[in-house]
């Protein structure tokens, strides 16, 4: 049946300047479904992702590579859902795609902009995961920015994470010699060695990255995969080897501070280690998607890689399982079932 109206998250206020965002701050409304018009689709969403972007989402303010959710209005982000009706004959009822309205447990979205999936070669959550935008993220941030050769050492930051975890296992798979990596907790911090492939890890809550890192890599890092900005990048700027690389992914450790964070004061390493230093966003480099899709895919296969992901069920608590990613209650990628009939 063909419902006429759905649940979704809406923003009720945005967080005070610099504060971490609450619960409060958002509210589920049930809110009527458009009419389909010719070229869209009705979708029921089986999952979504919640990402730390989308805390800077919730500020207002300039935005370089995004848009700022509105008060009183749905958010939106990544997920995937079964279409139920289709007003495009090419993507017609049954067909499982991933796109941008997530929040919400119904979706109309314009087929023109929407993925297809394949439930067969890997579950949904995969899709949003290890062989989504995260997976891809570290695929492009180690290969691309990184430039990592065979033999290379790697530090990752927020290494148990969605991105992190995806990029210590591909970081030994595309031949590094030593992956190390930085996680909140010993939990973490064990599952990064005893799971994750990780070859050592540091817990930044109980030792200063600047006497990790070191005790680390002794003999300094040839990339540093940056998910979390502050001291950690300080002191990996302080232990890479002459021309290392630093792909700035993220500064998860800055996203409720404003962007003011820790300054970083000693780039001068960067002229005396001839680092190259560069940020990235994913969605610049969407010639790698084919090669990273079908490698990973395979390893996904294979066994050699895993789809770790920490799953919240249902939309009324949509809000707890974002705001504990942003607090690091997630290992893998932090997803939202939306639909309990599916395993993801
Ligand atoms: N450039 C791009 O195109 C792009 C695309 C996607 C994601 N990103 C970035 O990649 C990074 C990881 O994203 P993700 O989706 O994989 O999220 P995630 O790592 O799965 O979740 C965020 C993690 O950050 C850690 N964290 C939170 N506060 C921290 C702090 N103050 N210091 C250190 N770690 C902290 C938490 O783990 P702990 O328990 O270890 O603290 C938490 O699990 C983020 O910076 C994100 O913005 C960038």
């Amino acid at each position: 049946m063909i419902p006429s109206t759905t649940r979704m998250v809406v923003l009720r206020d945005r967080p005070g300047r610099g504060d971490d965002p609450t619960p409060d701050l958002f509210a589920v409304e049930e809110l009527p479904i458009p009419e389909l018009q010719a070229g869209q689709l009705l979708v029921r969403n089986i999952a979504m992702s919640v990402d730390p972007s989308m805390r800077g989402r919730l500020d207002l303010g300039e935005k370089h590579y995004t848009t700022n959710f509105e008060v009183g209005q749905p958010l939106d982000g990544s997920a995937v859902g079964e279409v139920i009706a289709s007003e495009d004959e090419r993507i017609p009822a049954g067909v499982v795609v991933r796109h941008r309205a997530g929040w919400r447990e119904h979706a109309v979205v314009d087929a023109s902009t929407v993925a297809v999936i394949d439930t067969e070669a890997a579950p949904v959550g995969a899709w949003l995961g290890v062989l989504g935008q995260t997976g891809f993220t570290a695929w492009v941030g180690l290969k691309r920015i990184g430039e990592l050769h065979e033999g290379d050492v790697v530090f990752i930051s927020a290494a148990a994470g969605a991105v992190g975890s995806a990029a210590g296992s591909f970081a030994k798979l595309l031949g590094a010699s030593r992956v190390v990596g930085s996680a909140g907790g010993p939990d973490k911090v064990r599952q990064l060695v005893e799971q994750l492939g990780y070859d050592d890890a540091m817990d930044y809550r109980a030792e200063s990255p600047r006497d990790a890192v070191r005790r680390l890599a002794p003999d300094g890092l040839d990339v540093y995969f940056d998910n979390v900005g502050g001291p950690h990048l300080v002191a990996a700027l302080k232990n890479m080897r002459v021309n290392g690389r630093v792909a700035l992914c993220g500064m998860i450790s800055q996203y409720s501070d404003d962007g003011r964070g820790e300054d970083i004061n000693n780039l001068i390493e960067a002229v005396l280690r001839r680092i190259t230093i560069r940020g990235f966003i994913v969605r610049d480099h969407e010639d790698m998607r084919p090669e990273f899709e079908q490698t990973v895919a395979g390893w996904l296969r294979s066994g050699e890689v895993e789809a770790l992901q920490t799953v919240t069920d249902g939309i009324d608590h949509a809000v707890d399982g974002f705001l504990g990613m942003l607090r690091g209650a997630n290992v893998g990628k932090a997803l939202i079932r939306l639909d309990p009939n599916w395993d993801i």
